[in-house]
Formats: structure tokens, C-alpha cells, sequence
């Protein structure tokens, strides 16, 4: 495992160029100030996928995709932060710097190298023993011939045979040099009671498992007998490079399909996804037969929000699986559900139909989730009012669980019809479940503050930064929210200058004494917020702009004045040329004159040119290259953000944009804040009066404290439509 120092990665961003890294993917062509492509996330006939070198972004008008290098190379190969760097790394010929790893690290590091090493050569004797050796042609390959599986896929999914005897992989492996404290913590090996070494996997078929990037991590083994008192599986225990409820099997063949299809098909078994990949549809993983954990679930939520479950149709586990698929819900997932045929899984089913009749099948029969789940609970209830009302009790929680508003409202309109009920009644139900949980959920988070105040708990769970490499991102877009924020918009505006305009000069901020400071926006923004005390809720947005902040106090001055002198450098080249050209071509005095003024303006027109540039552009193009998918989502995100003031054509019918409003916009966005957060303060206050109002004996001592704060509020609010007005703020000329 490499760690690659800050400087390093500095390198590999500052080298690598948008439409250079793009065009090794997409046919670009130039159109106006940028290129424009055929995107290659989704399947289209018109371009829509546009690069633009001077922002160093690129983005699908249509699917949305895009960001700067890093994030564009992450989407298209499907890798994460770190693999992207060395792809970039390796184009453009940057040798990869390893930071210094300290002790746990090099352990940590040489534990994972060691147990990836001798899974990689387990992996090969299982796969030469499938076709190499007598015992494996007659038994391994023998089944799954039998099975129908081609050798395409015996390669693709590399299946593999374990031999009979009982120690013949510990003594091939000892012999080329492996430890055996590997060969036990892989689990490939076993030592008995008698300390004798004793194979894992021994007379089975062999189903490598791989991790996202490709790596082997474990493998299953299929027993070939039909002995019960055998178990049918024989799977790798957890190891430092395995965590169970992490992975899925197939996705490291699955992921590019998921991907390019948006959607994911969920199974149950190894046999089902490579059968159906031998049908040709690959965007197929599997749980191997465990309910899906969360990790499970982010991961294929990285490729696509679209997942359609297969059950076989048999009712108790139908009935036994539909709660771990209000898990999907939550997450933010649309879910769709199929049921085979009676008696069939995928693996038989894609075994005994073409190609296209699976996909048929598949687009005729697969049914929404939740409409299914109402079927199927409401099944045989008609009698029974208890049961019948159990059933609705379930689908209001698990309609309750849906992130998402709107369709939210659009599955209670459609249960409240299956249901016949009443769609209002149906909403209250869904509110008040809804409320449950978040009241829950915040007196959990309540509780679990004050163990970590008491020192119980380690901070780390508080930071969405520290998430260790490979648990998935969690999406800005669709990250469940456990509670509205009504806040988030004015935050997601102010945050949006700091980002897009940060280092930007301002103005100059008028202290009480009387003197003139400058100030750029994102300081501007930060002592708005203090003076107020205001922080973003949205834990999000704080850190994104936490990392601006410190963006900006440790790197802008060293690297403004490397850029002042690289400035320098170039204007002097300039002045040096046209000097030249003025001495070889002017023909008097006169023309000497004029041509030298016009020189001079020139030259400075490009140095306020570049330096605007430079400062507008610095911020977003750190950001949307961060570590944390975080803050790289929103960073991206709101650069992409159109401009969504309408532009001001002033009398010289020069066209304003936002860059030269900043000093009335973005006073604007921190008023709007404030007025926010006193409207829902007063809300609040006016909420509670009502309620003391409506309690059965009126306690006026408890309403006066109350009402003399709505007061104080709505005096707030005044002053605050004043703001703008009376503010100190001197622009620029
Ligand atoms: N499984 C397991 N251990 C077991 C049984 C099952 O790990 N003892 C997992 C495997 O990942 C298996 C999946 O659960 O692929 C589904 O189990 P099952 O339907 O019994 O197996 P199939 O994969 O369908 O195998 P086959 O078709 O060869 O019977
Ligand atoms: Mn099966």
C-alpha cells in the first residue's frame, strides 16, 4: 500500500490537465471557449459532455457526472482517491513519492501486503489445479461443465479446484517461501489440536473473491458431494484485508455494467452471478445468502441509486427478506423487486433463456418495492382487521424510512388506494412515524454526545472526514437526512461564494476606528458568522468550509506569491517583446509614444486578468480535488452550480456576472442566513406560546418570558432589513 505524500499529490493535480486526462476517454471537440464529447457515463447520440480547460472541470450536461481530474478519472475507472492519483501519476510520468509510514502503518501495511500476496498465489495453484491436474479436470472442471459454465467465465470469475489431500496446499505453499502466520490469518490453512496443518479448502470448487479494485481477498469453496453432513460452503474468515459485510461478490466484474446501466441486480449466490454474466447481463452481484448490510448497500450505491432484487418465489422467504430491504429504502435507493417462475433461480433461469428473453423478463416482471410489499403483506388480511392493520402499520414504517420528500408523497398516494384508506390519514401515520424516529434518533445522538463528553467515547465517530478509505462516500445529493433543514439553502448559497470566490478580494472592511482593512470574501464570510455566532448546521457544509478556510490560511499567501513571481516573469517577457517589436517597427517619435501606451495597458490589463483568475479559480480547483469525498462532492457540486441571478447588461452593454457583484451578493447571502435563522427562531417561540395557549390550565408566568423574546426577535428582524444599508462595506475601484 502506497502512501502518497501532500507535495507528491500537489504535483500529480497541477500536472494534469482536464481535456488531456478527458480525451484519453472521450473524442473532444472544441466548441467556443471549451470542449464538448459524447459522455461517457450514460449512452448517448448528442454531445452533452463538456470540458473546460481554463476551470479544469469537466461535466455531463444531461447526467450530471463530471468534476475535475481526479474526480473524473475516480468515476471512469471506478477507483478510489488514492488509485486515482497513481493513474494520473502514471501518465504523466510523476514518480510516486511514499510518505514515511509509521510503525502501525508499515505493520498494518506489510500485514495486508503479505495476505494479498499469498491469496493472489492461492489463487493461481486453484486455478491450475482446475485444468492442469488430473484429479481437478476429472472432479472441478467436470462440475462446472456440468453446471453449464463456459471457460470464459471459469477465466473471468477465475474458478478454481482445491485438491483431496488434506495438506497439499500448506506444503506447496511453505516450500515457496510462505510464513505460515500468513497462511493462518488468510484462513487457507488451519492448525488442529495436534498441530498438524490442515487445508481449508480441500475437494471443492473454488469462487475467488475479489474486491472492488480486483484484489483477491477470500474465496468460497462448494463442496461436489451431496453428503449432508458436509457443509456446502466453505468461505475465507475475516482477515485484515476482508470484512465481510463490506463486500459483494462480482462487483469487481459487475461494477463498469452497474455503472453504464445505472442500475444494479441483487442475487443471492455465486452460481446465480456467473451465470448470468454467462447470459450476458453483468451488472449482477451478489449478497452470498446474508441479508445486505449497510457497507454493502454504499457500495453499490457509489454506481447507481437504481437496484432491482431477485427473490425466488418462494413465500416465507419472501416474507423473511422484505425488511432488509427497507435498509435500501433508507439509504436513498429506488428498489425494485422480480420473482422468478416457481422453481427457478437466476442461475437456472439464464441457464435455460436466451439473453434477450432474461432482459424481457426482467423489464416485464420487475415491480416496485414498495407497492410489492403492500401486496404481499396485505395478501390473506381480508378477514383478519388485526392482521390488516399490522400490515399497514408496515408499510407506514417503511415508507417512513424514504429520504427523499416527494416520493415519499408519491408512494402514501399510491398505498393509500392499494390500502383503501384515506391518502391524509395515511400521511399523519407516515409523519408521526417519521417524528418517532428522528426523536429517537437524536436522543441516540444526544446520549452518545454526552459519552463522548465524559470521555467514553472517541471523538472519531463525530468526523465525516475520518471514514477509513474504502467505506464508500456517502453522497451529497441523496444522503439520507434524519432531519429538514430549512436552513440549508441559505447555507448552501454562502457556502457557494466562499467556494467558488474565496480568495477573491472583497472590499475593505471599515473598523470602528476608523481604519481600512482588505478583506476577501472567505474572510468576509467568517467574521459575519462569528460576529454572530453562527456556524453551518449542515455537518457537510461546515467541514467543507472548515477545509476552505484552511485552504486558504495555509497555502493562498505562499502560493499567490509564487504565482505573483511567475506573473512578474511574464509581464517582463511581454514588456521585453513589445519593447523589441516597437524598436524594429516604429517609424517616429509619435508612434514610439502611442505604441508604448498602449504597451503599458496592455500589460496591465493581463496582469488584473490573470490575477483574478488566479484567485477566482484557486479555491475550487484545491477543493474538487480534496481527500475527503465530501467535501470534493459539494466543491464540485456547487462549481458546477449554474448562475442562477439573471446577468445585467449595464449602459455600456457590458455584461455583468457574478464575480463583479460579489460585494452586494455576497452580503446578500449572509443577510438572507440571518433572516432565516431569526424566522425560524420566531416560529419556534410563537409554537411554543400556542401550545401553552391550548394546555388545559393557562400559566401566564411561563407565556410573558416567551412573548417578551418573540418581541426581541421581531425587533432582530427589523434592524436586520437595515443591514444591507448601513453596512461598512467600501468597494474596491
Ligand atoms: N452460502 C454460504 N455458506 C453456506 C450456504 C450458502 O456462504 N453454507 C452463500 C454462498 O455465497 C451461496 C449463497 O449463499 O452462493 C446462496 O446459497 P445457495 O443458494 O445454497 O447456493 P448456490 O450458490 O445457489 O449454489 P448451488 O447453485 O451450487 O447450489
Ligand atoms: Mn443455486
Amino acid at each position: 500500500m502506497v502512501r502518497i505524500d501532500e507535495a507528491t499529490k500537489q504535483k500529480i493535480i497541477d500536472a494534469a490537465d482536464i481535456v488531456d486526462v478527458v480525451s484519453d476517454y472521450v473524442r473532444l471537440k472544441r466548441r467556443g471557449s471549451g470542449y464538448i464529447g459524447l459522455c461517457p457515463f450514460h449512452n448517448e447520440r448528442t454531445p452533452s459532455f463538456s470540458v473546460s480547460k481554463s476551470k479544469g472541470m469537466c461535466k455531463c450536461f444531461s447526467c450530471g457526472k463530471g468534476g475535475g481530474p481526479v474526480s473524473f478519472i475516480m468515476e471512469i475507472e471506478q477507483v478510489n482517491f488514492p488509485d486515482a492519483l497513481k493513474i494520473l501519476a502514471k501518465k504523466y510520468g510523476i514518480e510516486i513519492e511514499e510518505r514515511e509510514l509509521t510503525p502501525e502503518e508499515k505493520k498494518a501495511a506489510s500485514e495486508r501486503e503479505s495476505i494479498l500476496a499469498l491469496n493472489e498465489y492461492a489463487l493461481q495453484q486453484f486455478e491450475r489445479n482446475l485444468t492442469k491436474t488430473q484429479e481437478g479436470v476429472n472432479i472441478g472442471l467436470a462440475y462446472f461443465r456440468e453446471r453449464g459454465i463456459n471457460d470464459a467465465m471459469i477465466k473471468r470469475f477465475r474458478l478454481g479446484y482445491a485438491l483431496e489431500d488434506r495438506d497439499s496446499f500448506y506444503k506447496k505453499a511453505i516450500s515457496a517461501g510462505y510464513n505460515p502466520e500468513f497462511l493462518e490469518k488468510t484462513g487457507l490453512c488451519i492448525k488442529n489440536e495436534r498441530d498438524e496443518w490442515r487445508d481449508r479448502f480441500r475437494e471443492r470448487v473454488i469462487f475467488p473473491i475479489f474486491s472492488l479494485s480486483g484484489k483477491v481477498i477470500a474465496f468460497g469453496g462448494r463442496t461436489l458431494r451431496t453428503d449432508k453432513s458436509l457443509a456446502k460452503y466453505v468461505n475465507s474468515p475475516e482477515s485484515s484485508v476482508y470484512k465481510k459485510n463490506r463486500e459483494l461478490y462480482g462487483i469487481y466484474q459487475a461494477k463498469v455494467a452497474i455503472s453504464k446501466k445505472d442500475k444494479c441486480i441483487l442475487v443471492e449466490g455465486y452460481m446465480d452471478v456467473i451465470s448470468m454474466h454467462q447470459a450476458g447481463i453483468e451488472n449482477v452481484v451478489a449478497s452470498s445468502g446474508t441479508s445486505l448490510t449497510t457497507g454493502q448497500i454504499n457500495l453499490i450505491h457509489r454506481f447507481t441509486e437504481n437496484i432491482t432484487v431477485i427473490y425466488d418465489s418462494d413465500p416465507a422467504g419472501i416474507k423473511a427478506s422484505l425488511r432488509g430491504i427497507d435498509m435500501l429504502l433508507a439509504d436513498g435507493m429506488k428498489v425494485k423487486v422480480l420473482l422468478l417462475p416457481e422453481g427457478e433461480d437466476p442461475d437456472s433461469f439464464s441457464q435455460s433463456h436466451s439473453a434477450s428473453e432474461v432482459e424481457q423478463y426482467i423489464a416485464e416482471n420487475e415491480s416496485d418495492f414498495v407497492q410489492f410489499k403492500t401486496r404481499v403483506l396485505l395478501d390473506g388480511t381480508e378477514t383478519d382487521p388485526i392482521a390488516r392493520s399490522r400490515a399497514i402499520t408496515d408499510i407506514v414504517n417503511t415508507i417512513a424510512v424514504i429520504p427523499d420528500m416527494i416520493l415519499r408523497t408519491i408512494y402514501i398516494g399510491e398505498c393509500a388506494r392499494t390500502l383503501g384508506i384515506n391518502e391524509t390519514q395515511l400521511t399523519l401515520q407516515v409523519n408521526k412515524q417519521m417524528a418517532q424516529r428522528i426523536e429517537k434518533d437524536s436522543k441516540e445522538k444526544e446520549r452518545e454526545k454526552r459519552l463522548r463528553n465524559t470521555g467514553l467515547k472517541s471523538e472519531e465517530t463525530a468526523d465525516p472526514s475520518t471514514e477509513p478509505d474504502n467505506t464508500p462516500s456517502s453522497r451529497t445529493t441523496s444522503a439520507p437526512q434524519t432531519q429538514e433543514n430549512p436552513l440549508e439553502p441559505y447555507e448552501k448559497e454562502i457556502l457557494r461564494y466562499a467556494i467558488k470566490y474565496g480568495a477573491m478580494p472583497l472590499g475593505n472592511l471599515l473598523d470602528d476606528d476608523g481604519n481600512l482593512s482588505p478583506m476577501n470574501v472567505i474572510d468576509y464570510i467568517r467574521h459575519e458568522m462569528a460576529n454572530d455566532a453562527i456556524e453551518f448546521i449542515s455537518p457537510h457544509y461546515r467541514l467543507t468550509f472548515q477545509t476552505a478556510v484552511e485552504t486558504i490560511n495555509d497555502n493562498w499567501t505562499t502560493d499567490f506569491d509564487a504565482f505573483n513571481e511567475g506573473l512578474r516573469k511574464k509581464l517582463s517577457r511581454i514588456r521585453q517583446e513589445g519593447e523589441n517589436d516597437i524598436r524594429v517597427t516604429a517609424k517616429d517619435m509619435a508612434e514610439i509614444k502611442r505604441k508604448e501606451t498602449e504597451l503599458n495597458q496592455k500589460i496591465e490589463e493581463t496582469s488584473k486578468n490573470l490575477t483574478a483568475e488566479f484567485s477566482e479559480m484557486y479555491l475550487a480547483k484545491i477543493l474538487t480535488s480534496a481527500d475527503a469525498d465530501i467535501v470534493r462532492q459539494i466543491a464540485t457540486d456547487l462549481v458546477n452550480t449554474k448562475y442562477t441571478l439573471s446577468k445585467i447588461h449595464t449602459k455600456y452593454s457590458k455584461v455583468e456576472t457574478e464575480r463583479d457583484r460579489l460585494a452586494d451578493l455576497v452580503p446578500m447571502a449572509i443577510f438572507n442566513l440571518k433572516g432565516a435563522i431569526i424566522r425560524q427562531r420566531i416560529l419556534s417561540i410563537q409554537k411554543q406560546i400556542r401550545d401553552l395557549y391550548a394546555s388545559p390550565q393557562l400559566d401566564i408566568d411561563a407565556i410573558k418570558p416567551l412573548l417578551t423574546e418573540q418581541k426581541e426577535l421581531e425587533d432582530m428582524k427589523k434592524e436586520l432589513a437595515r443591514y444591507l444599508g448601513e453596512r461598512t462595506i467600501v468597494p474596491r475601484t
